[in-house]
């Protein structure tokens, strides 16, 4: 698998730069997200989250959380008693602690620093644990998915929603356009601190694993039960998989 960092010429590890390019972006990514995705975005987390309610989760881990929409949107949905939200980006998170307080659900929804690939919780310790946009960040997709898996408790889910490639014309040429010349463009004139962001974002797509090479990655960190579901043309992709 193909390590892609948003600058090869750094010296720092995929992981700090990662960290300090969501730092960069924080203050726009909101609006930028919704921009460029044509708020299909929020249809996708919605359809993404679906998936756990039959599970009725207690205690869910939204890994990646960003700037907290996800660990929203599950609230709303699943009615949990308790959401943590885990972020390498204080900028993100601290965004995403607004939109919190905002909602009134500071006792209920908890953001905090922490690495996906070094976890600080007990084993077996949630029901549910959700990413999105996030697995394809991780420096070693290995690690952080063991390590979701060794917090989940057995029988307890993981639903991934990720960027995937369309295979199928015409789709595969628009998404390519939009993704390498479109989407890069827009993002530099609304934000001039997005740096290599929007380069980023289509090659480490280009290069993630998707379908069932991705259900093999999640089987070899001792997930079953695992769930593919392609969305908007193979635009995004869910994954559901169980303890
Ligand atoms: C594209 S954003 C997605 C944010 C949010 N989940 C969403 O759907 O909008 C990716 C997030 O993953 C975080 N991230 C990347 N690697 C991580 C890691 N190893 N541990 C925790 N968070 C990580 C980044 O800081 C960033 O906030």
């Amino acid at each position: 698998m193909k390590v892609v960092k948003p600058d090869y010429n750094s010296d720092k590890s995929k992981k700090q730069q990662v960290e300090e390019m969501f730092d960069n972006v924080a203050a726009r990514y909101d609006f930028l997200n919704r921009f460029l995705s044509l708020r299909i975005d929020t249809i996708w987390r919605k359809k993404a989250i679906a998936h756990l309610k039959t599970l009725k989760p207690s205690l869910v881990l939204d890994v990646a959380t960003g700037t907290a929409d996800l660990a929203l949107e599950i609230n709303k949905q699943l009615h949990p008693s308790k959401i943590v939200g885990l972020d390498l980006s204080e900028q993100m998170l601290a965004v995403g602690r607004v939109k919190v307080e905002n909602a009134k659900l500071s006792g209920k929804i908890t953001l905090v620093k922490g690495d996906s690939e070094n976890l600080t919780f007990d084993d077996n310790y949630f029901d549910a644990v959700t990413v999105s946009f996030g697995v394809r960040n991780f420096e070693n997709l290995d690690k952080g998915l063991s390590e979701i898996n060794r917090v989940l408790r057995a029988g307890g889910k993981l639903v991934v929603l990720e960027f995937s490639n369309p295979k199928s014309f015409p789709f595969k040429q628009i998404f390519g356009f939009y993704f390498q010349f479109i989407l890069p463009t827009i993002s530099r004139l609304v934000n001039k601190n997005s740096g290599n962001a929007y380069k980023y974002l289509p090659e480490s797509v280009k290069y993630f694993p998707e379908g069932q090479e991705f259900a093999k990655h999640l089987q070899n960190c001792g997930f079953s039960n695992i769930i593919v579901q392609p969305l908007t043309f193979g635009t995004c992709t869910i994954y559901v998989a169980q303890k």
